[in-house]
């Protein structure tokens, strides 16, 4: 078996490494194409020493643009290298740009795609990320599934629940494989003695608002009962300083502007903060592994699991509303503790072994093959039905052929339809098919 793996950005390389590792320990045979969307060492570069992975096969250089050239230029490159490669299955990781073009070049190549963190909505389709979401999910046959929330997500977007696999993230095993190593070899350059809360920002949607961005940087600037350590993304120095934003921040005595760091001293910082100010995606996923309540500069998130848990509050880009939920995080400390110890939804660091079991199983079983339908047959139609009879989902397949269930209600509550789970009293939409 041979997997491509597509990476193009910081957090796809994190958090494919887990996986890039496992495949690696199994002798399995593996190429590394990066789409060269992020290039600056330290967004791309660093990451490799940090997390000790294989230079890449491929670099295709997309560098930086608009969205349509680069998702052009990635297609192009990505093509060009899976026909000569002809990899089993393709992995994409997330939502960047990359993602989207990696899992259309290969599903036109009828090259399976497996995408890792499939099935995250924010519903909100200004987001470039959302769209690169959607699309990566129609063109995947595997979907690893973070929690049971995203699951159904892509249920009601009529993906199959068999090719549906809830195996959490990589970025909790991401965490827990690098803290310790972390620890031993940071050598960041910041006081630790004092509190600080460390923030991050890059969203397109905050970074290309002036009003927005403005709103945040008065935040920062009034906050002054907390130190707050900033390691500027590429994208944010070059709007910060558009605005003149820059200067200020960087004039506030409580604030320490940075370069972006490597993986290790991240860690090491975030281990140290009180909190997270942060509108990234992963970084939602790594405080609540952390026990480090997140404030969210954003109206909406695709991990509501975290904010459900507890340990997220999202605060949109309201200056006053910024400032009063950290001021009411540091200062209230039964809050405090709630959103410390928030149970993690992203499962228990094992999900690269249970992505790698799942493709091994259905390579060793033929099933990595996308081939044209050989009954005359389809889709007879879709039926809601309660169940009186005490079966469970597997049970109920086996005993009514050529029908298989989308989804169980148990009263108003959608549930993934797991082989084992009861359907006694409960109502189930299910699918038919007609094969001659
Ligand atoms: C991209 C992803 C985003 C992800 C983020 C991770 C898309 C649409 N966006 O956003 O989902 O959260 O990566 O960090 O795929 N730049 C540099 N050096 C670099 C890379 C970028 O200076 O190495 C600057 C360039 O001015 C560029 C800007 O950052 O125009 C934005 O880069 P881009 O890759 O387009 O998007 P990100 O904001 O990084
Ligand atoms: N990160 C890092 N150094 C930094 C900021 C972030 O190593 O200065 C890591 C962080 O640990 C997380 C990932 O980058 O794993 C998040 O990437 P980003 O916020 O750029 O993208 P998103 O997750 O929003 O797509």
């Amino acid at each position: 078996m041979k997997i491509a793996f597509i990476i193009g950005t910081r957090p796809e390389i994190i958090k494919m490494s887990p996986l890039i590792d496992e495949v690696k320990r199994r002798g399995i045979n593996f190429i590394l194409i990066h789409t060269g969307q992020h290039y600056d060492r330290e967004m791309s570069e660093q990451f490799f020493e940090d997390l000790e992975l294989p230079q890449p096969d491929y670099n295709i250089g997309v560098g930086s643009t608009t969205h349509g050239k680069q998702t052009a230029v990635m297609l192009d490159g990505i093509e060009e290298i899976l026909s000569s490669e002809r990899p089993d299955i393709v992995l994409v990781e997330g939502d960047t740009n990359a993602v989207m073009a990696g899992a259309l070049a290969a599903s036109k190549m009828h090259i399976p795609v497996g995408h890792v963190e499939s099935g995250l909505r924010s519903y909100d389709k200004t987001m470039p990320e959302e769209i690169n979401r959607i699309v990566a999910d129609i063109c995947s046959e595997l979907y690893f599934v973070p929690t049971e929330e995203s699951a159904v997500n892509l249920i009601f977007e009529g993906l199959h629940p068999q090719d549906i696999h809830i195996t959490g993230n990589t970025v909790v095993d991401a965490v827990y494989r690098n803290l310790k190593i972390a620890e031993n070899y940071s050598n960041l350059n910041f006081d630790i003695k004092k509190d600080f809360i460390t923030l991050t920002l890059h969203r397109a949607e905050n970074t290309d608002n002036p009003q927005r961005l403005k709103n945040i940087t008065d935040a920062l600037l009034e906050l002054k009962e907390i130190d707050i350590i900033f390691p500027v993304h590429p994208r944010t120095i070059k709007t910060l300083q558009e605005l003149k934003l820059y200067d200020q921040l960087a004039r506030a005595d409580h604030i320490q502007l940075m370069k972006p760091t490597g993986y290790l001293d991240f860690l090491v910082l975030l281990s140290h903060s009180k909190a997270v100010i942060t509108d990234s995606g992963g970084i939602q996923e790594e405080a609540i592994t952390m026990d480090l309540p997140c404030i969210t500069l954003r109206y909406n998130t695709e991990r509501p699991e975290t904010v459900t848990a507890g340990g997220n509050i999202l605060v949109g880009t309201d200056k006053e509303r910024i400032i009063q939920t950290v001021q009411n995080i540091l200062e209230d400390e039964e809050l405090y503790q709630r959103m410390s110890q928030a149970e993690n939804p992203y499962g228990d660091g094992k999900t690269s072994q249970k992505i790698v079991d799942i493709i091994t199983e259905a390579y060793e079983n033929g099933n990595l093959k996308i081939t044209p339908p050989e009954n005359i047959g389809g889709l007879e139609g879709r039926f809601i039905q309660k169940v009186e009879e005490s079966i469970d989902v597997l049970r109920y397949e086996e005993k009514n052929a050529s029908t298989r269930i989308i989804v169980v209600f148990d009263g108003d509550k959608a549930q993934f339809p797991h082989g084992n789970l009861q359907l006694k009293g409960k109502t189930i939409i299910l699918e038919r098919f007609s094969v001659e």
